[in-house]
């Protein structure tokens, strides 16, 4: 066999190894999603959610995110959004909805009624097949969630966002640190090593 082809068979199962792992232990804990564990993750690094938490998960879809927050949240509210529909949780709120649109946002402010403590995004646009592209917008989601998350944080809220080490990079990280304090960058284990996706940290809004 090539070398090539050797190392592409030893990586598609490093990368099935990676999933199977996070799949199985999904079933086990009784989550929605592998990328729960992403989130039990930034939770843990960050400290990002406590129990009278008013959180907004955005890209919700199937729910794992959702699950992990409302299992620490006892007090605070939870709403999530997705364009596509997802399966109910107990005590949150979801809305089928584009977050790009003014009218989803409208219905987040009008819901919650006052600002927020954590937002969490874990959006991924569309696959295209064009990687490069991909990330872009996904990257564009990433930089409308931080200007939006200026008129609906708390001042000492905070934003976790899942961004694309890509091309458009440094503009969205340049675009938190105008808007925040303290921006950070964490890739959980959970997370492929060959995948470039990373979570942005972003805490106490300038305004403060
Ligand atoms: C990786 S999945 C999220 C997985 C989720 N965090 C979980 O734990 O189950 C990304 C989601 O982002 C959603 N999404 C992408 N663009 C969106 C938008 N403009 N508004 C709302 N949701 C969006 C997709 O529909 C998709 O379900």
């Amino acid at each position: 066999m090539k070398k090539s082809k050797r190392i592409k068979k030893s990586n598609s199962w490093k990368i099935k190894q990676h999933r199977d792992q996070f799949f199985k232990k999904s079933k086990t804990l009784g989550y929605r999603s592998r990328a729960s564990f992403k989130l039990i993750e930034l939770n843990k690094k960050y400290k990002l959610i406590n129990g009278n938490s008013d959180l907004l998960d955005l890209g919700s879809y199937p729910g794992g995110w959702s699950q992990v927050a409302r299992r620490i949240i006892k007090k605070g509210r939870v709403m999530s959004i997705d364009i596509k529909e997802m399966a109910p949780i107990k005590n949150v709120k979801f809305i089928k909805g584009d977050i790009l649109k003014d009218n989803t946002k409208t219905e987040v402010l009008r819901y919650f009624n006052s600002k927020l403590d954590v937002i969490i995004s874990d959006m991924a646009a569309d696959t295209t097949g064009n990687k490069s592209l991909d990330s872009i917008r996904t990257n564009q989601l990433c930089a409308d969630i931080i200007n939006f998350s200026k008129d609906i944080l708390k001042p000492k809220g905070v934003l976790v966002s899942k961004v694309f080490m890509g091309e458009d990079f440094i503009e969205v990280k340049n675009l938190a640190k105008s808007l925040f304090k303290k921006v950070n960058f964490f890739k959980p284990e959970a997370s492929r090593k060959e995948s470039k996706e990373t979570y942005i940290h972003c805490e106490f809004l300038k305004t403060l």
